[in-house]
């Protein structure tokens, strides 16, 4: 497998939970739409165990956008890729983004800026420092 040339990474979940509400499909939808737009140069697709979104699923995940898709169905699965070839997020199932410092929950299609205006310094991971 060449990756010269790979510009997004699309992660399809095919964990337990995800199966169930029809990964197999959806994989199958996201790569015939790959294939069918000529985009297999472009954009590669590798299927995952869980990703720990179980209750999003089936989950499709987009690097290096960083977008994190919920609710995938095969239908949307071409869309997604349509969008994700412009550098666009499906918003109608956009679960969450990256913004540049962090992963950011997305609510029917609007950044939780909330969460967000806590946590945007540019601060340590307090995690990782004890005092
Ligand atoms: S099985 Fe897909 S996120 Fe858990």
């Amino acid at each position: 497998m060449e990756l010269a040339g790979i510009r997004k990474h699309v992660f399809i979940c095919n964990g337990s939970s995800c199966l169930k509400k029809g990964g197999h499909e959806v994989a199958r939808a996201i790569r015939s739409a790959i294939r069918k737009h000529g985009f297999s140069e472009s954009i590669h697709t590798t299927l995952t165990r869980c990703n720990g979104r179980c209750e999003d699923g089936c989950t499709v995940i987009a690097y290096p956008d960083g977008f994190w898709y919920k609710n995938v169905t095969p239908e949307r699965g071409e869309e997604l890729i349509l969008h994700l070839k412009r550098g666009e997020p499906l918003h109608s199932n956009l679960a969450y983004t990256y913004n540049g410092k962090q992963f950011v929950a997305v609510e029917s299609g609007v950044l939780r800026e909330t969460a967000v205006a806590a946590e945007t310094d540019d601060a340590p991971m307090k995690d990782h420092k004890r005092e």
